[in-house]
């Protein structure tokens, strides 16, 4: 047993969907989540310098004696899971679009993979496409993030961005959608509605159990009380993600 908690970092506000999830499935643990809000968005950046900030938000996270991290963000995993992995003396738990289950479940035409410009050009992505990628479309979506980050989940504009950015796609059959960015998770109902006839897939609760093995196997599960903190690195972050968790629904 360890009462220690567990740390979970995003650039931003997207892993607190992530964070949800992993209080619902691990209800007696104490986690405390670091959002690079001033830093953010990640996805538009080159892989050193997300490699280079991911490094010191766990390093801030370590600074509060975390018994393991979560890289709640698609995009920090891609560019940072090996160096993180290198550097921590704790189990790190990264991400990855959910391309896999997607891809295996048995529907129809294609498999769209919605995440950021940084995850769709990684070589770890580039590995999961040549394994499950045969029926995949990738859809980097710059500046779709930043809907989730201003708390705009429901909007003419979101709805008007995703329109235009999925207007390529007209008269192709998209059974599946991946949200492989955490950020997306957020923006679910108007990607739904976008993609009539899509069913949509996450990493959250495939992260949750991933978290869950990793405590059992250490003997790491805490007996509770469990709780939440958040940090953020810009001053107004911290309410935001508050918001975020507290929002009503099934995220
Ligand atoms: N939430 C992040 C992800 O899962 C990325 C968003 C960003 O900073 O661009 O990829």
């Amino acid at each position: 047993m360890d009462q220690r908690p567990v740390g979970v970092m995003d650039s931003g506000l997207g892993g607190v969907s992530v964070l949800r999830t992993l209080v619902k499935e691990l209800p007696q643990e104490r986690f405390i989540y670091l959002g690079d809000t001033r830093n953010a968005p990640y996805g538009d950046k080159p892989e050193g310098e997300i490699r280079r900030l991911a490094l010191l938000c766990a390093h801030r996270l370590l600074d509060r004696d975390i018994k393991a991290l979560v890289v709640a963000c698609n995009t920090a995993t891609s560019a940072a899971a090996e160096a993180l992995r290198r550097a921590l003396p704790i189990p790190v738990i990264g991400m990855e679009p959910a391309l896999k289950p997607a891809a295996l479940a048995g529907r129809p035409g294609r498999v769209l993979v919605m995440a950021t410009t940084a995850t769709l050009r990684q070589k770890k992505f580039k590995a999961l496409m040549a394994r499950y990628g045969q029926r995949a479309i990738l859809l980097p979506c710059p500046g779709l993030m930043e809907f989730a980050e201003r708390g705009e989940l429901d909007s003419p504009a979101l709805d008007e961005y995703l329109r235009r950015r999925l207007a390529p796609l007209a008269g192709m059959q998209v059974g599946a959608a991946v949200l492989g960015c955490t950020h997306y998770v957020f923006l679910k109902e108007a990607i739904a509605k976008a993609l009539p006839g899509a069913a949509l897939f996450d990493g959250n609760l495939g992260t949750a159990r991933q978290l869950r093995r990793v405590l059992e196997r250490g003997d790491q599960l805490s007996p509770g009380p469990g709780g939440v903190r958040f940090m953020s690195t810009d001053p107004q972050g911290v309410q935001a993600m508050e918001r975020m968790f507290a929002l009503p629904g099934g995220v």
